[in-house]
Order: C-alpha cells, then structure tokens, then sequence
C-alpha cells in the first residue's frame, strides 16, 4: 500500500466533550486507501515547535468527497496546537501507516474505551458497509466520557456501557459487563482498543475462552515509520515495532502492554 504525504486542508471541527475534538481533512489519497485500524502522522504545525508528527488513527473516511475524520485528545502541547486549527487551515499528513484490522469477523464484538474507541468507529462503518453491526461495550470514568455511545448510535448492535463512577451505565471497568455479554453470544472476534490495563484484563479473558482477539497497541511514536524504534515494546519472541507491525496485533502476539 502506497504512503502518501500530502497537505490536507481543515474542513471542519467539533467539539466532542471538554478534551475531545473531531477534525475533519480533505485527504483524498489516504481516504481511499486507509483501512480501519490505520494511523496517519499530523504534522501540527510547520512554524513553531512541537516540530514532530503526531499518530492519530483514523476514525473515518468519506471516498466520495474525499474526507478523512481524526479523533484525538486535547492532552499536552502538539494536540492543543491542533485543537486551534480553523476551517482552512492546512496540515502536513502521512499515512495510512501500519497494519489495520482483520475485518472477517461474523459475529464481532468491539470493547473500547477513551480515544481508542476512535478506530474502532471507523471498523463499525466497514463492517455496516457489508451488513453486520457490532455489539459495543465502551468504558469511561464518567457519564462524560461516554459521549462515543452516539457516535456508535445505528452502527451497532448491542451496547454495553460502563463508568468507573457508576454515572452511567454499570458501576466499574469494562469488565463489570464482558463475562455477561461474552456468556450471551458466540462471538467469533474481539477487538479492544483503549488504556493499556483494560486490553490486558479484556484479552486475558477473551483469549481464555478460547475466542480470537485483536488489540490496537499505543505507544509513543517518533518516526511512525519503523526506523526510529521508539515505539518498539516486547511480542512473544521477538521484538516489535508497534507503528510497522501493528498498531493492532492478535492478542498472542503481545508480550508487553
Ligand atoms: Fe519510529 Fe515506530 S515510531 S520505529
């Protein structure tokens, strides 16, 4: 799959809840080529520090018209520079980068919590292209944080909410609700994307009934492209670099979360 640097023009953003926005970009490019589960690297700004480029996953894409969606984080200097980005306002882009997800799941499940839910958006409206919506099971801390269950709204079956707070939802993790929901259907993968300890417990528990899982690894990224190593975290027996060889991975895989 061909790379593409390109400068992506700001069409639009939208305030999520207090730290989160959703940018749209004219990227025709990547729009027609990125798959669920792949990143592209933000350049946030050509002037001024911070200099370096930014992963953020792809949370949709409109072919037609040529549009990519991001998701991100209002968190440190480089998101709060994009934050400020206006309507017109051009960006240096390159991607799709990295290995997406396996999308030949039947029956799939999708459990997820903070901006790894973005991703996992963008694999609901592929797997609603061809007929299957997901049952979704999303954590937060808060009644906040849960926003994500009306972006998922008509591209999923089942939705399971939880808060750590109890605001909204069952009171707890994720956790709290997937023995329920993995007792009551049969499904054929799980894809968990989110903090690092909630895609350890939840493969732990997938992988141990027996169920395929896919995880979308975060971790620091210099280059983006495989030549820095500073994403690179221990696989079962080898190393791997989360940016080339990932960012998901079959939960197997993963040695280090
Ligand atoms: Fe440089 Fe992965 S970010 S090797």
């Amino acid at each position: 799959m061909t790379k593409h640097l390109t400068d992506a023009k700001v069409v639009g953003q939208r305030i999520l809840n207090a730290t989160t926005k959703e940018m749209d970009l004219i990227a025709p490019d990547i729009a027609a080529e990125a798959l669920p589960g792949q990143f592209v690297n933000v350049q946030v700004t050509r002037h001024t520090a911070p200099l370096l480029r930014r992963p953020l996953g792809v949370a949709g894409v409109d072919r037609e018209n040529g549009v990519l969606t991001l998701i991100y984080r209002i968190l440190g200097e480089a998101t709060h520079v994009l934050a400020e980005a206006c309507t017109g306002d051009v960006l240096s882009l390159v991607g799709p980068l990295g290995r997406g997800f396996e999308r030949s799941a039947q029956k799939p499940l999708f459990v997820g919590g903070g901006t790894g839910l973005a991703p996992l958006l963008y694999l609901a409206d592929d797997f609603c292209a061809r007929g299957i919506k997901p049952d979704v099971l999303m954590g937060g801390r808060t009644e906040t944080e849960l926003f994500w269950k009306d972006l998922f709204a008509g591209k999923a079956g089942k939705i399971g909410l939880t808060t750590d707070d109890g605001t909204l939802g069952a009171k707890g993790t994720v956790m709290a609700l997937l023995p329920e929901m993995l007792q009551a259907e049969q499904y054929d993968i799980v894809y968990v994307c989110g903090p690092a300890p909630m895609m350890k417990a939840v493969s732990a528990d997938v992988l141990a009934r027996k169920i395929p899982c896919q995880v979308s690894l975060e971790k620091y990224m210099g280059c983006g492209l495989g030549a820095c190593l500073s994403c690179s975290c221990q696989g079962v027996g080898r190393r791997i670099k989360v940016c080339k060889d990932g960012p998901v991975f079959w939960a197997q895989e993963v040695a280090e979360w």
